[in-house]
């Protein structure tokens, strides 16, 4: 047997006709740039997020770019968030001239120590920037009160956490503007690059909108000068036939993760869903000393495996200049270097997943 650890193809043959129909309505009308089938989507997406505005965008980076300029965050503005995302989150405070301040994570979630952030924040700390990482949201509530207590702007990157919920509320009821990436193996993904930024805040959107293209009010008149970060149509087309499936393609991503929580080896670790989480498992991550021999192992008997992610942000060569240094940020560390993510995507079959818990079971018991 041989299993991805992400099936686009499987995917998309699930709803061939529906995307095929879409993309040629889009070759049909010939309207690429902005237009009808970005408005839908951005009305569609905003009223799934339960939020009052949604605003496409040309991916996941450009979307949280977008959030901290209409933040306002400027040179020297410290910003919160974690080491152990993806770098976008990170560049996109360095876009804005802001400093990168890290929060290390607990072990149970992966997710932000919200009480190491309370003591992190300073009288220079303008924005936080909270990571819903593998499609899990921490307790966003009391983060929002921490935040209105310091008066700091929240930022949620949910590029990995469409549909997920803290206390039955998406990302952007507790946060100032959330973030999504669209990039192919997102839980919403789209076949290209795609991102978007939702708010409640008419002021925000209005900001938002205007650096999204070029800072213009209309065709030719540009009151601030913005960035070329929109939403292509074609994708904006495939994105609002993929909404509608993401309801469905979510409880099945729940249940393989209620089956691999039920029946994977004890001996594995793993991340949890917190109380209060609804996690929608963009990846299902499991925790072993042993990572590369069952690496090793599960490639051998067909089945895909990664890393997210192999080394912290502080880390990274890029920030070697910042002065982090190795042990700052323990829980992140060892993360890294215990993570698997196994395969778990809506069309996995029961087939493939009970012979993906045999064979970690195997793994295990041959130790
Ligand atoms: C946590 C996180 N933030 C930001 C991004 C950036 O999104 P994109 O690749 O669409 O620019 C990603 C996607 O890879 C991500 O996983």
């Amino acid at each position: 047997m041989n299993i991805p650890l992400v099936d686009l193809k499987a995917n998309y043959h699930s709803i061939k006709n529906e995307i095929d129909n879409a993309i040629q309505d889009v070759l049909d009308n010939s309207s690429f740039i902005m237009g009808p089938y970005v408005k839908k989507f951005e009305e569609d997406f905003a009223r799934f997020c339960q939020v009052k505005h949604g605003i496409g965008c040309a991916n996941g980076t450009a979307a949280i770019h977008l959030a901290l300029l209409a933040a306002g965050v400027k040179k020297d503005d410290e910003v919160l968030t974690v080491p152990n995302t993806f770098i976008a989150t990170t560049e996109c405070i360095s876009y804005v001239g802001g400093k990168i301040k890290f929060v290390d994570v607990v072990p149970q979630t992966a997710l932000i120590d919200i009480e190491a952030l309370e003591k992190a924040i300073t009288r220079k700390t303008k924005a936080l920037i909270v990571v819903d990482l593998y499609g899990q949201m921490p307790d966003m509530q009391r983060i929002r009160e921490i935040a209105v207590k310091h008066d700091l702007f929240v930022i949620e990157d949910a590029a990995q956490a469409h549909a997920a919920e803290w206390n039955g509320h998406q990302p952007g009821f507790y946060g100032d503007i959330a973030c999504f990436s669209f990039f192919p193996a997102k839980n919403l993904g789209c076949y290209g690059d795609g991102g978007a930024v939702i708010t409640n805040y008419d002021e925000l959107a209005e900001k938002l909108r205007l650096y999204v293209n070029h800072g213009r009010t209309t065709k030719y008149e540009h009151i601030i000068e913005g960035y070329n970060y929109r939403l292509d149509a074609s994708q904006a087309a495939i994105l609002d036939v993929k909404l509608a499936h993401l309801q469905n393609w979510t409880e099945l991503r729940r249940q393989h993760a209620r089956f691999y929580d039920k029946n994977l080896p004890s001996k594995v670790g793993r991340i949890i869903e917190a109380k209060g989480a609804k996690h929608v498992y963009y990846m299902y991550e499991i925790r072993t000393q042993q990572r590369d021999l069952l690496m090793a192992y599960l490639k051998q008997q067909g089945i895909e495996c990664g890393i997210h992610y192999p080394i912290p942000l502080h880390l990274q060569q890029a920030y070697a200049s910042l002065g982090f240094k190795k042990g700052q940020f323990s829980v992140s560390e060892q993360l890294a270097q215990e993570i698997v993510s196994i395969p778990l995507y809506p069309e996995l079959t029961a087939e493939q997943r009970q012979y993906i818990v045999d064979h970690i079971q195997t793994f295990v018991h041959q130790r």
